[in-house]
């Protein structure tokens, strides 16, 4: 297993359409275990695949409480079914280090995804969980968390990430 280095906003590569898995392969695999290492050294609860510069569908989550055993849940190829209702949540983001902000998504979400042995689930979340896969689901169409801001939220963000890139590097 190896960490992956994470890629940090604005870098190209998180605006581009990540592509569908066509075959799970043992290099699948090691991608998806090296995610989870990835995201849980971070740390963080989520991280898709085009964040480590590998431009596939595929997303890693683990939305359990600090209190709550580890709850690693994996996406390959997902596809949101159906939103419903709304909530707020202080998001961070692994692409935006030093940077959290309140963002409206839908409340409850519905999900189907390919997990690690290629059988097709289906998952109804709410909560953190549902923010996650939406927040996760939109990586993987170059979609970002600093989009659904205003001019100056977008500003601020992006400074607060410039601020904590030239921290990481002094
Ligand atoms: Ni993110």
């Amino acid at each position: 297993m190896a960490l992956l280095p994470i890629l940090k906003y604005p870098d190209p590569r998180l605006r581009e359409a990540a592509k569908p898995v066509e075959k799970i392969t043992p290099e699948i695999l090691e991608l998806v275990e090296n995610m989870a290492e990835t995201m849980y050294d971070a740390p963080g609860c989520g991280l898709a695949a085009n964040q480590v510069g590998v431009p596939l569908r595929i997303f890693v989550i683990d939305a359990a409480a600090e209190d709550e055993p580890s709850d690693l849940k994996i996406f390959i190829n997902p596809e949101i079914l159906e939103l419903d209702g709304v909530q707020v949540w202080e998001e961070g983001c692994l692409s935006f280090p030093g940077a959290t902000e309140e963002i409206k998504r839908a409340e409850r979400v519905k999900v189907k995804a390919l997990d690690r042995d290629g059988k097709e689930f289906t998952l109804e979340a709410d909560g953190l969980l549902a923010v996650a896969v939406q927040h996760e689901n939109d990586h993987l169409n170059g979609v970002l968390m600093i989009d659904k801001l205003s001019a100056l939220k977008k500003r601020m963000m992006s400074k607060k990430v410039e601020k904590a890139k030239a921290e990481a590097r002094a």
